[in-house]
């Protein structure tokens, strides 16, 4: 199939959905975790599409609409979560939230963004280093497997929800994981040479 048709069968089977009125129904837009939420989210969004962009310049077909959407939502789950550095006061887990945003966006239907959720944390997590290090994780792989899966995954580790002032150098979001073992830099090593480091002075400030 030709990369034109590729793209058009892809996004024939997409319809937009506003992100911003779904972060509503569960975040109060007043609250500093709903504002902090969509600042990150709109970072990372706007990174993965900046990314997306050039594989598609290049000649890889990538559901760009979607890698936006799923952007936006895919920390959407830190809100059960007890991190209150960043303003989040449940009482999960913070590496659970990939798979709490999953349920929450599984119970609206929107499955395809649910996945990106859960497979979003660290380079994602493989059974074996779910089992090995004893995380209160499902015993399944949490790892992206699509393009448009692994941009987001990929965009995230450019920035913190801790100091959303900056996004980090490819050599710091390398660093900052390799508290998660051997087998997570593999995946971002991999991760980095199919999407690159970021052209930073293409992204403007959304702060
Ligand atoms: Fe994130």
């Amino acid at each position: 199939m030709c990369r034109i048709l590729k793209q058009c069968v892809t996004h024939l089977f997409h319809i937009m959905i506003d992100t911003v009125s779904i972060i509503q129904r569960f975040y109060e837009p007043d609250s500093d975790l709903y504002k902090l939420l969509l600042l990150h989210s709109r970072q990372v969004a706007q990174l993965a599409e900046h990314l997306g962009q050039r594989l598609i310049a290049h000649g890889t077909p990538v559901d760009l609409d979607f890698v936006v959407e799923a952007a936006m939502l895919h920390d959407i789950g830190v809100i059960n979560t007890d991190a209150p550095g960043i303003y989040c006061y449940g009482t999960e887990p913070y590496i659970c939230h990939g798979v709490i945003g999953r349920k929450m966006l599984d119970d609206i239907g929107l499955y395809r963004h649910a996945l990106v959720c859960e497979r979003h944390t660290g380079a994602g997590l493989a059974l074996s280093e779910i089992e090995e290090r004893g995380l209160p994780l499902p015993h399944r792989d949490l790892l992206p497997v699509s393009i448009e899966e692994k941009l987001v995954c990929y965009a995230d580790k450019f920035y913190s929800k801790s100091h959303p002032e900056k996004i980090r150098s490819l050599e710091v979001a390398r660093y900052k994981l390799e508290k998660f073992g051997p087998a997570t830099i593999e995946r971002f090593d991999a991760m980095s040479s199919l999407f690159g480091e970021p052209d930073y002075s293409l992204l403007h400030s959304s702060e």
